[in-house]
């Protein structure tokens, strides 16, 4: 994928923050000069540029604009805080306060970021395969303010890394996380949500691979969790001995207890 990086209309690129992006990403700084997105991404015969904001990197591929937002997180911890709704996520993981967590499937990091906020001791780190969105994640992440505290500071915690998660797991050590979870693209394909469908194609559409699972139970110091499609077996295919339904019928989480 060619990407390149470029401001606002109006923003400058002496930002240092932009800087830093730039440094990390390696995607090189085409000025704006006020011309469209459109004709940057023809004039550099690229398949995507990225936006620099104050609020934080937003990806655009002549169609989609792909950017950091909490999503659903904050509908679900709003309803937690609110009415004390408990989430089937982390009902199925059972964190406790102090746990640290590996998110084997980022995304846009929401299940992340409802992780980090129920484990504000512990450690939520996520992997994400795709190197555009763990950078638009990760600094997406790093500069977001919603000025609600709470919300802010779970999403902060988090420890994005750009990684394939069977070789990141492959090289941690037996017992590295009590909880590893993954929510892999396969079963989005199926699913209507708008939420992720500007993640779509830029994802890693793989159904998971049962080395990584191997792994992620080695790894793992009380359970591995993986969410799913209630319907089918994948579930089965992946080795879960207890499966339990997620807030809508359609979604399941299967779970593979390793120490408890
Ligand atoms: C369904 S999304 C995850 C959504 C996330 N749970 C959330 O709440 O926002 C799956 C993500 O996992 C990533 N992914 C898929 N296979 C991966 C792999 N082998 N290693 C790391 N990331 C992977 C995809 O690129 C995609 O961004």
């Amino acid at each position: 994928m060619h990407i390149i990086a470029t401001t606002s209309r109006s923003g400058l690129n002496n930002d240092t923050g932009f800087q830093e992006f730039l440094a990390e990403s390696g995607f090189p700084f085409v000025p704006r000069n006020r011309r469209s997105l459109e004709i940057l991404l023809q004039e550099n015969q690229a398949d995507g540029v990225v936006i620099w904001h104050n609020e934080g990197p937003v990806l655009f591929n002549g169609q989609d604009k792909f950017f950091f937002h909490p999503s659903m997180a904050k509908n679900r911890l709003s309803a937690y805080r609110k009415h004390g709704t408990k989430d089937p996520f982390i009902n199925a993981c059972q964190l406790e306060d102090g746990d640290s967590l590996l998110d084997c499937t980022l995304g846009l990091g929401a299940d992340a970021i409802v992780a980090s906020y129920f484990t504000p001791r512990g450690l939520v780190m996520g992997l994400e395969s795709s190197p555009v969105i763990a950078l638009v994640v990760k600094w997406g992440m790093g500069l977001y303010n919603s000025q609600l505290k709470w919300l802010d500071e779970a999403i902060k915690r988090i420890k994005v890394v750009n990684s394939e998660h069977y070789e990141f797991l492959s090289g941690l050590a037996d017992n590295s996380f009590d909880i590893v979870y993954f929510d892999p693209m396969f079963r989005q394909a199926l699913l209507k949500s708008q939420a992720i469908s500007p993640l779509r194609s830029l994802a890693n559409p793989l159904p998971l691979d049962l080395r990584a699972i191997e792994q992620a139970c080695r790894v793992a110091r009380k359970r591995v969790v993986i969410k799913e499609r209630a319907a089918g077996t994948e579930l089965q295919r992946l080795g879960c001995s207890t499966i339990i339904s997620g807030k809508h019928r359609k979604i399941a989480f299967g779970i593979i207890r390793v120490g408890e």
